[in-house]
């Protein structure tokens, strides 16, 4: 049989393989079951903020490969609990998934009937591009994301209700923190010890949805 040779490896492929065997949370996330790693950055932030609970009606967009839906799977016991990408996921317990790109124009009135014409309590997005290498491109269209889920947020959340929301710092971040701004009342701007350092990613936590 033919031996695998490193050599025959990009510098990009070597310093992947590389991580993932020295990466702690990897390790912790196969250890506890958790699908991703992503899975400790959300539980690092309620941890801190304890604004996920019980008996929530809440939705996690750009869910796979299914992290963050595991820990609302274990803390909203009794809730309905949305799940969405435009990826396959699979099977989780008390998890509704749903393959669909949240940008659809039904996506809406598919949210509506999904809860019962109910409003939601948390929405949760750790969605991004696939990263392209160009940080400043990456970042833009990231944002962007970041900026739509925001507006969704203002239509599909009830008052005083709670945004999480991935972003990547950059120069057009200020303008998605002062747009949220208008629609919630507290925002926190979070880097998770467990999101990589080098990763420009991190997290707005909005807070108290104004009456609008
Ligand atoms: C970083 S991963 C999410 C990891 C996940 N939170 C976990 O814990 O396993 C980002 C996800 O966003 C999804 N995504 C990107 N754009 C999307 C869109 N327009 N609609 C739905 N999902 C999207 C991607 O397919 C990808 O699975």
């Amino acid at each position: 049989m033919k031996k695998f040779k490193n050599k025959n490896l990009t510098a990009s492929s070597k310093h992947w393989i590389a991580r993932q065997f020295s990466d702690p949370y990897i390790k912790l996330a196969k250890q506890k079951g958790y699908r991703s790693r992503s899975a400790f950055k959300l539980i690092e932030i309620n941890k801190k903020f304890k604004f996920l609970k019980n008996n929530l009606n809440i939705i996690d967009l750009g869910s796979a490969p299914g992290g963050w839906s595991q820990v609302c799977s274990e803390i909203n016991k009794n809730g309905k609990n949305l799940s969405i990408d435009i990826l396959d996921m699979d099977k989780i317990d008390n998890i509704f998934f749903y393959k669909k790109d949240f940008n659809e124009s039904d996506f809406y009135d598919f949210v509506n009937n999904f809860f019962d014409q109910n409003k939601v309590d948390i929405l949760l997005s750790d969605m991004a591009v696939n990263t392209t290498g160009n940080r400043d491109l990456d970042a833009m269209k990231t944002n962007s994301i970041a900026l739509d889920v925001v507006n969704l947020s203002r239509v599909i959340l009830k008052t005083k209700s709670s945004l999480l929301v991935k972003i990547f710092s950059g120069k057009d971040e200020d303008i998605l923190i002062k747009n949220a701004k208008h629609s919630f009342k507290s925002i926190e701007r979070i880097k998770p010890d467990s999101s990589r350092k080098e990763s420009r990613e991190m997290y707005l936590l909005c807070r108290d949805l104004k009456t609008i």
